[in-house]
């Protein structure tokens, strides 16, 4: 099939190299010239595992190629797919505006009969308005087609999905996207528009709340002297609860699972309804993302000049994605606090120093990083991190020589037999441990 992506962010380059991957002809859209012209020379200037390999080949066999919504020869082909971002408005609700651009703009240009595929995450109720205001005065079919990639591992979660949603309320559109995802043999559900909204919605909205649930319990942990991860083995072997999603830690980042869970708390009061539990769960996730303030509060009785060593920026391993990151969330915390605060990430240092600026000083390697500071965070578990020459590190750091662990990546007895004070997230070592120290 012939297919248009418009938003070529993480998710449309993605969609884009895999649906050629999978052998249709895809145009990827998007409003800025230099990501085009990136694409075009196989440079994605996002970093996601494999999807530069996979852009290379399918421009080179011609399946793949991108281009700019103002070309004159747009021809959109059968299905077009929208991929641009829904990020938060300050008060927590999603701002659709790249979406109302983006449709606007397809449904001028697309043929009679053709589908407008949602994949980007909107809030449930759009889909149908949506459709009601573009599609039906022009015979497009509206699909709802939520994304469930996690970055970092999105590539391989586009071609072995847990489930096809297929939101839809014409049966010959919603079989013609069952054929776009041929090749790929998971489950698939065909539903309602708003139905398919909501599952998107609820996804994430229930991964965040798992991920604060052992976050509650690894502070129960903290204070009771057991280790959340044993918790965690007992609670996942039981088949209901399962235990993807139990790692304690700094909480969730990224573009999505922070942003969902604020849309329903956001829009709950516009219904009259109280989202006592998601707030919770976004209360829970802010205060993890503090640990490293607390320890250092705890432990210094100066937190001037306290120096810093912050070991990964991405919100979590395998992206260049700095959104709602713990890491620049704490850094900024303290280097307002008068600590000398230093960072490194393999991938995101550029990202990261765009948003950072010259409150925090950048380093271009982990030794450079961990030399004479007082206490290092390992905020996101990168494999060159975790495989770092510890030793070394604890030989050129300088009292009290704190190893914060904040996804609790590392073997407690391992650290502490180097002589590392060692604090992870529940492991039942908290910064009260350490009042010996009194620095
Ligand atoms: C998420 C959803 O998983 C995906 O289905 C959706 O399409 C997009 O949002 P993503 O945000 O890319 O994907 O990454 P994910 O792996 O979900 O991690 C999100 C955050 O939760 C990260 O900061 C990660 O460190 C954190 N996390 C994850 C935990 O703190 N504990 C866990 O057990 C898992």
């Amino acid at each position: 099939m012939k297919i248009s992506v418009i938003g070529m962010g993480y998710a449309g380059a993605v969609t884009s190299a895999c649906l050629a991957e999978l052998g249709h002809y895809v145009t990827g859209y998007d409003i800025d010239h230099r990501r085009i012209n990136s694409l075009n020379s196989f440079k994605p200037q996002i970093f996601e595992p494999g999807l530069e390999k996979l852009i290379e080949k399918n421009c080179e066999i011609k399946r793949l190629k991108f281009q700019h919504v103002d070309d004159s020869d747009l021809d959109l082909g059968e299905i077009t797919i929208i991929t641009v971002g829904t990020p938060s408005d300050p008060n927590g609700s999603p701002n659709l505006e790249y979406i109302w651009k983006s449709v606007e703009w397809a449904t001028e240009h697309l043929q009679q009969n053709s589908i407008l595929l949602m994949r980007s995450t909107v809030q449930p109720g759009t889909g149908d308005l949506i459709s009601t205001r573009f599609c039906e005065n022009k015979n497009i079919n509206y699909i709802s087609c939520p994304e469930f990639l996690k970055e970092g591992e999105a590539v391989s979660d586009f071609f072995t999905p847990d489930r096809i949603i297929i939101g839809g309320n014409n049966s010959d559109a919603i079989e013609k996207v069952v054929d776009l995802h041929s090749g790929i043999s998971s489950p698939i559900i065909k539903t309602k528009i708003i139905a398919a909204e909501m599952i998107k919605f609820a996804s994430n909205a229930f991964l965040a709340t798992k991920i604060s649930f052992i976050n509650e319990m690894a502070n129960f942990c903290e204070a009771w002297g057991a280790d959340v991860d044993d918790v965690k083995e007992g609670l996942g072997l039981d088949h209901r609860i399962g235990k993807s999603f139990l790692n304690a830690g700094v909480g969730f980042g990224g573009s999505c699972l922070p942003k969902e869970t604020r849309a329903f708390t956001s829009l709950a009061s516009n219904y009259g309804i109280k989202s006592n539990l998601l707030e919770s769960v976004l209360e829970v996730n802010e205060y993890q993302s503090q640990i490293p303030f607390r320890i250092i509060k705890d432990v210094f009785a100066d937190m001037n000049n306290v120096k810093v060593g912050i070991l990964g920026m991405s919100f979590k391993p395998n992206t260049d994605d700095i959104r709602e990151s713990p890491s620049i969330k704490i850094a900024q915390t303290l280097s307002k606090l008068g600590c000398q605060v230093s960072c490194f990430d393999p991938v995101s240092n550029q990202k990261s120093e765009e948003k950072l600026g010259s409150t925090v000083k950048f380093e271009t390697s982990i030794e450079n990083l961990t030399t004479n500071k007082n206490i290092i965070l390992l905020m996101t578990p990168w494999e060159i991190i975790l495989n770092s020459n510890w030793h070394q590190i604890f030989e050129s750091m300088i009292e009290p020589k704190i190893l914060f662990d904040g996804r609790n990546s590392l073997d407690p007895a391992i650290m502490k037999n180097i002589g590392f004070n060692y604090i992870g997230v529940g492991r039942g070592i908290s910064s009260s441990h350490l009042d010996h120290l009194s620095w």
